[in-house]
């Protein structure tokens, strides 16, 4: 197979991709075709690596109100209605919801998922249900599993062994949740325990970290120090950090120096966090959003999540990455010129390496052939025309096609 037309972002021209078999084998520069001839006519647009989703709740979506809906809107009713929901959880359920929202996914262009999936649960049903999904769906996408402690590790009763075994049985990436534990002490063991873990078993490490407006919830600059000093950071991510957005700057000043010698990661989900955060504000209301330019600027790697797709957290959610990227680059002041111009950014190659992918992701030969024809020629037309993915390849075969949506005009 092969692409013409296609605009790289980056480099100047068009180029034609070729594909051999599940390999990208050329990338030639080429003057525009009038004739595609038998390739993929990419029509001047923008070919970029699949799009990725670096934080998602797929055990809990497609869940809302059932069998009650979160009527403050808080975080902390979320995990509330999460615990009545997940008592009716079983494997069926979990796997036919997780199949529709990466439905939804691949219809978006996302072929990497890492998805956080509760492991608070003696009989980790959601977990077992997500080992399977992940291996049925890997024509579609490449998912990571986190095993993620809902209500607690230290806080928990057996929240600690919960957390080695689903490690045993496969899950990839070792969580927490430090703020919702019972106490400071136990949020800082809780880091040290899951650390450790990751350790042993050479698995990544994304801990939900700070997820709230308490400013005195620290635990941030916990799993950074954990992360130096044990060599780890760009195996680490810190999600959420909601809480830096209600730090002062003098205590983010001295912060930074550690967050840049850790090289941890973060991910923000800024439609989620706008929505659960700020709920005990009057006004001025916080925005409840870590400082996801400031640690831009800084040189460390933050990349967007859309968290939650229709669940006990937040009500809305189609799978469209694209949408949370303008809702953030919106909510985090990042509509400057320069911003707009790398804006896909925060949705490919940084959220890439939060996953980690290294050679298993880029439009570069010997790479995979997956790539997005997607429907502007910049990431600034993209977003102001509130673009989409229009082809999604995968393994050298096409794996969804969009038709725009065609409008006609009568005068
Ligand atoms: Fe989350």
């Amino acid at each position: 197979m092969k692409i013409v037309n296609a605009r790289l972002r980056g480099r100047e021209g068009l180029h034609r991709i070729e594909l051999d078999g599940a390999r990208i084998a050329a990338i030639v520069a080429q003057p525009a075709l009038a004739d595609a001839g038998d390739g993929l006519d990419a029509a001047g647009n923008l070919v970029v690596p699949p799009f990725v989703e670096p934080h998602i709740h797929l055990d809990a979506t497609l869940t809302a109100g059932e069998p009650a809906w979160n009527m403050s809107g808080t975080l902390f009713e979320g995990i509330e209605r999460w615990a009545e929901r997940k008592a009716l959880v079983t494997h069926e359920d979990t796997k036919t919801r997780a199949r529709k929202a990466i439905d939804m996914l691949v219809e978006h262009g996302i072929q990497h998922v890492r998805t956080h999936v509760d492991v608070t649960d003696p009989t980790l049903a959601a977990l077992k249900a997500m080992l399977e999904v992940r291996e049925e769906t890997r024509h579609l996408i490449d998912l990571q599993i986190v095993a993620f402690p809902q209500e607690g590790i230290e806080s928990y009763q057996g929240g600690r062994e919960l957390m080695a075994e689903a490690i045993a049985l496969g899950a990839d990436v070792v969580g927490g949740i430090p703020h919702f534990e019972n106490t400071r002490e136990q949020g800082v063991s809780s880091i040290k325990f899951l650390m450790d873990l990751a350790e042993r078993s050479g698995c990544l490490v994304d801990v939900h970290c700070d997820e709230t407006d308490d400013p005195q919830s620290r635990f941030l600059e916990v799993l950074a120090e954990e992360a130096r000093v044990r060599d780890m950071g760009e195996r680490v991510t810190a999600s959420h950090t909601t809480a830096m957005g209600s730090w002062d700057n003098a205590y983010c000043s001295k912060l930074f120096r550690l967050l840049k010698l850790s090289r941890i990661n973060f991910v923000s989900c800024p439609t989620e966090s706008i929505h659960l955060q700020g709920r005990f504000d009057t006004f001025p209301k916080r925005r409840g959003l870590t400082r996801v330019a400031e640690l831009d600027r800084a040189g460390l790697n933050v990349c967007f999540g859309q968290d939650s797709i229709v669940d006990p957290w937040y009500p809305l959610g189609n799978g469209n990455i694209l949408r949370i990227l303008e809702a953030g680059l919106h909510i985090c002041h990042m509509l400057g010129y320069a911003d707009l111009q790398r804006a896909l950014d925060l949705v490919t190659g940084h959220s890439a390496r939060t996953l980690q992918l290294g050679e298993r992701y880029g439009l570069e030969v010997g790479r995979p052939a997956n790539l997005l024809i997607l429907s502007a020629a910049s990431d600034y037309e993209l977003l102001r025309s509130q673009g989409h993915a229009l082809v999604s390849i995968r393994h050298g075969e096409v794996l969804m096609r969009r038709t725009p949506a065609r409008i006609e005009r009568y005068s």
